[in-house]
């Protein structure tokens, strides 16, 4: 295959480029789809050049085989799309999207994830059956770990997926012994805290934060002001919140239940597929013992406190047996922290579900 600059340029090499640029296009809806799934989706012309490229818009508004289309417009004629998620093959809000690609004149698709939503799937099925060759599992893995990892996990298990956000110095404590607790982390990790704010659905606390500390729990940059996406605001437990306070406000939802299994079916009620949880101690550690936390984004401070509260609270372990061990997925810098991003194993899972 010829590149656009005349480089020779092998198919495969090409296909898995233009998924990654279906990735990072769907990086930049992660937030904005939600129930729907932030998908990616990138239009290469008949020669093999990038003739469109987009993502799913809004609920109601096109996904993003037809944003990316539409951008191609008569170069798709002959052409290959190469898509995050199999593209849909039912009338939901939108009409197919298998529909649109065979209208176009696509003759190839390359999919990334099959659709594992009942009512969606099918699709590469219906493209094949219209004569369009369809590849299943480009760069599968990589894309599973982005943008559509909550939407997966709530499709399959019919809950939001919770990620547990925890910020502590190394011996683990997210507090002094007065109270006291900002900032134990630095500026770059406080930064990207408000950018993964930005990609949540809702951010959850428990009372003892909301009147601890009073947080905005808004997405801000640096200079204070807002991302254009704000999460759903909640705030969980049977405790008012003081008039006045920055989370005594209508839109902010406030969930009168000790039971995280509540919890995430109001939220799901809602349309929330991503949660944050960001504390306190008390409701990660309820979270963590009912098998709630799908994920870990802990930043760890190389800094000692010696005493004050834990960054966890009673989370079901009585005895070393129970400890509740996490597979880590990554391990990086941010600025003067460390970012540990990790996951519970499938038998944690488990046990929450007895
Ligand atoms: N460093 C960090 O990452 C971080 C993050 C957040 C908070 N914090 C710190 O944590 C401290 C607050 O700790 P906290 O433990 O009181 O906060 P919390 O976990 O946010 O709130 C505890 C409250 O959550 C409610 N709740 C809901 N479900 C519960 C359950 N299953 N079990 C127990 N409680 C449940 C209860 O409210 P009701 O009593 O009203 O029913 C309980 O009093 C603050 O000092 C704050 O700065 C640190």
């Amino acid at each position: 295959m010829i590149g656009a600059a005349g480089e020779n340029v092998p198919a495969d090499a090409r296909i898995e480029a233009a998924m990654r640029r279906a990735l990072q296009a769907s990086a930049q809806v992660h937030g904005i789809t939600s129930p729907n799934p932030p998908v990616g989706c990138v239009v290469l012309d008949a020669a093999g050049e990038v003739v469109g490229a987009g993502a799913t818009a809004p609920p109601g508004g096109p996904h993003a085989e037809i944003v990316a289309l539409r951008q191609a417009g008569d170069r798709a004629a002959g052409g290959t799309a190469v898509v995050t998620l199999e593209p849909c093959s039912h009338f939901g809000r939108t009409p197919p999207c298998t529909d649109a690609l065979i209208a176009a004149g696509i003759t190839t698709v390359h999919v990334a994830l099959p659709d594992p939503n009942p009512i969606a799937s099918g699709g590469a099925t219906v493209l094949r059956d219209a004569g369009v060759a369809v590849t299943v599992g480009t760069l599968a893995g990589e894309v599973a770990r982005g943008p559509l990892r909550a939407w997966l996990h709530a499709v399959r298990t019919a809950r939001p997926h919770v990620t547990w956000k925890l910020a502590a110095s190394l011996d683990g404590r997210s507090a002094a012994a007065d109270g006291t607790s900002r900032w134990i982390t630095g500026p770059d990790a406080r930064a990207q805290v408000h950018a993964l704010r930005a990609t949540a659905d809702a951010i959850v606390v428990g009372t003892g934060t909301a009147l601890a500390d009073d947080p905005a729990l808004t997405a801000r940059n640096a200079d204070g002001t807002a991302w254009a996406h704000q999460p759903l605001r909640v705030v969980v437990g049977h405790r008012d919140l003081p008039a006045g306070s920055k989370l005594d406000a209508p839109d902010v939802l406030h969930v009168r239940s000790h039971d995280p299994d509540t919890v995430l079916a109001v939220l799901r009620e809602r349309g929330v597929v991503d949660v944050l949880l960001e504390g306190g101690p008390r409701l990660a550690g309820a979270f963590l013992a009912a098998g709630r936390v799908d994920r870990v984004l802990a930043y760890l401070a190389p800094a000692l406190l010696g005493a004050g509260p834990a960054a966890l609270a009673d989370a079901g372990v009585g005895t070393i047996g129970d400890i509740r061990r996490l597979h880590v997925d990554t391990v990086c810098r941010v600025g003067t922290d460390v970012l540990i991003d990790a996951r519970p194993g499938a038998e944690l899972l488990e046990k929450g579900t007895q």
